[in-house]
Formats: structure tokens, C-alpha cells, sequence
């Protein structure tokens, strides 16, 4: 057991990524929050981890809201008795050519994205460097680094939470948290099940290992950066996106 005893905060954790992150850490010992908007998908999966012999509550939070993300570390610490972990996943889109982009657009991926995880991360902080291990991992993506069309919003809301994870890595490290990236690439959920068949073959045609990835494949990720495997390593971005950019 990895995560023996230790205590996980999941936003976005009801479905996709979010939910195989939290069965995932949940198997490996972890207490887990799921804390999401969703709250009729999000209890599911408490029930499932549940069933399965873990420990997990949800809590419904919005991430734009600092109110909710204090009451989400609050619950957790006295439901779970502690934190150590925190998984920024919570995201969204809304793809549109800049000429097209509304304000409205570009302001909620930036909220949700960028400010959700600052919220989560100020409302978390004190906790994490009270018992001197934590762990924070930021799900970034492959378009905060490489750029796409038609993702203004959502590649600039990924390539801040990059810089965001490096600040975070830099501040306080001292203080025992670590804090690192995953960039996905494409990932088969919710999200990308909306793209036009061509397109999904077109773009299984560009990753080397000719496939899209799984949700269990970037939670394995996550594990590894939340467990004390992970010990000497902060600020780091880590790709898992098949060899589709390196
Ligand atoms: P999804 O749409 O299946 O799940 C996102 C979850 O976040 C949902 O449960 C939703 O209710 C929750 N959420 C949305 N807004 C929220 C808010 N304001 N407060 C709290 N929870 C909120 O998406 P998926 O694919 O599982 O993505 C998870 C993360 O992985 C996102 O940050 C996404 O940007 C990132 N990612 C996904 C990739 C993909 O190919 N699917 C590739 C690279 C990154």
C-alpha cells in the first residue's frame, strides 16, 4: 500500500480522470474527498470506492469559489482527520477561434482551470505544511505546452497552471510539499468522446503508441508524484501522451 494513511482531495473526482485518480489512490490506502459540482455522479463514485473496502466522502464544491474550497478542507480534515494530497483535476472546456471567443468564454476556462486550482491550493496549504508531507499535482495538459487551435482559453488556463506548479514547488518546498504537473495528452472520456470520428483517427494516427490514453493511465502518473516515491521530485512536469510530444 502506497497511500497507507494518508488523506487525498480529488476536485473534479466524480468521473473521467478525476475518478480513476480517486479509485486509484483509494486502492493504494488513501481516505479520499471527491469534490466536484457534480454531486449525483460524485456520490456514485464515494459509493464505489465504498464497496470496493476504501474510505471516501464528497463534498459539492465549486472550484471558482474559495468559500467552497475552505469548506472542502475543512470537511475533509474533520470526516478524514487530515490532509496530505491534493489533485487539482477539476476542468473544462470551451474551444472557439480566437475571432469567435467570447469574454465569457475566455473567463470561465480561466476561473475553473487557473483560479479554481489557486483557490484549492490557498484553502489547502496551511494543512498540508502543519504535517510536513504534502503532495500537490496539478492535471495540466499537452496544450499548455505545445499550444492548439482553438484553444486560447483552455491551453493559456494550462500553461498558467504549469507556472502556477513551479511558484507552488518554490514556496514551499520548505515546508515538505511537493507540488508537480501531469500534461495529459488526448485521454479517452467525457471530453474527447465529443470529437468527430475523423478527427479522433486522425489523431490516433499522430501518437506513437497508437492509441489514445485511459484515465488509468494518467492516474498511474498521479500516484507515483502523490506517493513518497515521488520524494526528490517537485516542480516537474510530467507528459503522458503516448510519445505524442516530447
Ligand atoms: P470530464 O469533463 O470528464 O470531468 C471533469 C470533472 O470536473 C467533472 O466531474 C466536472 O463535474 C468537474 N468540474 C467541472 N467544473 C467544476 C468546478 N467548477 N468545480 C468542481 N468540479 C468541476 O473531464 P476529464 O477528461 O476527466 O478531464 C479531467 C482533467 O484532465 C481536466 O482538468 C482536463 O482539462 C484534463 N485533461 C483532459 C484530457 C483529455 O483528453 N480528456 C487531456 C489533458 C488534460
Amino acid at each position: 500500500m502506497l497511500l497507507k494513511d494518508r488523506v487525498a482531495i480529488v476536485t473534479g473526482g466524480s468521473q473521467g480522470i478525476g475518478r480513476a485518480i480517486s479509485l486509484r489512490l483509494s486502492a493504494e490506502g488513501a481516505k479520499v474527498t471527491i469534490a466536484d459540482v457534480n454531486e449525483e455522479v460524485g456520490l456514485k463514485t464515494a459509493e464505489e470506492i465504498k464497496a470496493a473496502g476504501g474510505e471516501a466522502i464528497f463534498v459539492k464544491v465549486d472550484v471558482t469559489n474559495p468559500e467552497d474550497t475552505d469548506r472542502m478542507v475543512t470537511e475533509t480534515v474533520e470526516k478524514l482527520g487530515s490532509l496530505h494530497i491534493l489533485v487539482n483535476n477539476a476542468g473544462i472546456t470551451r474551444d472557439k477561434l480566437i475571432l469567435r471567443m467570447t469574454d465569457e468564454d475566455w473567463d470561465r476556462v480561466l476561473d475553473v482551470n487557473l483560479k479554481g486550482a489557486f483557490n484549492c491550493i490557498r484553502s489547502s496549504i496551511r494543512v498540508l505544511a502543519k504535517g510536513r508531507y504534502g503532495r500537490i499535482v496539478n492535471i495540466a495538459s499537452i496544450v499548455g505546452i505545445t499550444g492548439n487551435p482553438g484553444q486560447a482559453n483552455y491551453s493559456a488556463s494550462k500553461g498558467g497552471l504549469i507556472a502556477l506548479t513551479k511558484t507552488v514547488a518554490k514556496e514551499f518546498a520548505s515546508r515538505g510539499i511537493t507540488c508537480n504537473a501531469v500534461a495529459p495528452g488526448f485521454i479517452d472520456t467525457a471530453m474527447t468522446q465529443a470529437m468527430p470520428q475523423k478527427a479522433r483517427e486522425e489523431l490516433i494516427g499522430r501518437i506513437p503508441l497508437e492509441r489514445l490514453g485511459t484515465p488509468e493511465d494518467v492516474a498511474e502518473g498521479v500516484l507515483f508524484l502523490a506517493s513518497d516515491m515521488a520524494s526528490y521530485i517537485t516542480g516537474e512536469v510530467l507528459n503522458i501522451n503516448g510519445g505524442m510530444f516530447m
